[in-house]
């Protein structure tokens, strides 16, 4: 690994615009540091897709962050951090860092007898959360629920909405009747259905979200000396970019940001492909 500028950007990429969940806390938590963001608006969602394809598309995603030179590449979607990063983290020159990892160790912290895992159907699949948690503590239970509805809900902007509610109440009624006390939000979209969540399983729960562990892993980095701090103390430019565009982008870019003047380009799938055919890992 060559040792990275501290001036260059925190890559940070998902399946689509979820990872501004991420991006934003990160931007929160670091504002000095640059962030180039990728959302593959075009190929989203990937919670659906085998391991096979999603790891195709995270190697593509990662050779077009590495390409603008980051310094350290951040899979904010839990789909490939689940699916994919095991078998590709380790072939870079800048650290991979997934949301995994950093979420169990969050999670555990409150020392949970049984603990919920919520996600997409590949990630849940995956048992990822499942071998991260026991290779921990290995007599704690987990018990998994793929809620592939949450995603298109929360895209609808239905965060607070009776339809939502009876889902949540449908998908994870046993969950919460098995008597859990942690619960991963094991997907980019979740945090902004925290409050429903909170509301169902009430405040004896523990929640981690994947930003949360995000900002914590990078604080990490940072603090061990593993990852450069910009230097200058100035607000450092962001950028955007996108596989697709359509009508409600820059709804979603405000739902999931909270503000709606991010410059973004776009670049196209097919400019992605060709991007990791010149650089193949
Ligand atoms: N970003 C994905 C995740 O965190 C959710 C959306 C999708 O299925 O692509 O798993």
């Amino acid at each position: 690994m060559t040792s990275p500028n501290p001036q260059s950007a925190i890559g940070i990429f998902d399946s689509g615009l979820g990872g501004l969940t991420v991006a934003g806390a990160v931007h929160r938590a670091f504002p000095h540091e640059a962030i180039c963001y990728l959302g593959d608006t075009a190929r989203v969602p990937y919670g659906a897709k085998s391991p096979e394809t999603v790891q195709r598309y995270a190697r593509e995603d990662i050779a077009f962050l590495l390409q603008q030179g980051v310094k350290v590449i951040v899979a904010a979607c839990n789909t490939v951090s689940a699916a994919a990063l095991p078998e590709l983290a380790n072939h870079y020159p800048v650290p991979v860092l997934g949301v995994v990892e950093m979420g169990v160790e969050t999670a555990l912290e409150s020392s949970p007898r049984r603990i919920g895992v919520i996600g997409t159907q590949t990630t849940v699949g995956s048992e990822a959360y499942v071998r991260a948690i026991h290779r921990r503590v290995p007599d704690v239970s987990v018990i998994q629920k793929a809620c592939p509805l949450f995603v298109p809900l929360i895209e609808e902007g239905w965060t607070d909405h009776a339809v939502t509610r009876a889902v949540i109440q449908e998908y994870l009624s046993p969950m919460r009747d098995s008597g859990v006390d942690g619960l991963i939000l094991g997907c980019t979209h979740y945090p902004l259905i925290r409050a429903l969540l909170g509301e169902f399983f009430g405040s004896a729960v523990r929640m981690t979200d994947s930003a949360e562990a995000m900002v914590r892993a990078l604080r990490q980095s940072f603090d061990r000396g593993e990852l450069p701090r910009a230097e200058g103390n100035h607000a450092r430019c962001s950028r955007y970019y996108v596989t697709d565009r359509s009508n409600r982008f820059e709804q979603l870019v405000t739902a999931f940001m909270g503000e709606d003047d991010l410059q973004v380009q776009q670049i196209r799938p097919d400019e992605l492909a060709m991007t990791l055919e010149k650089d193949p890992r």
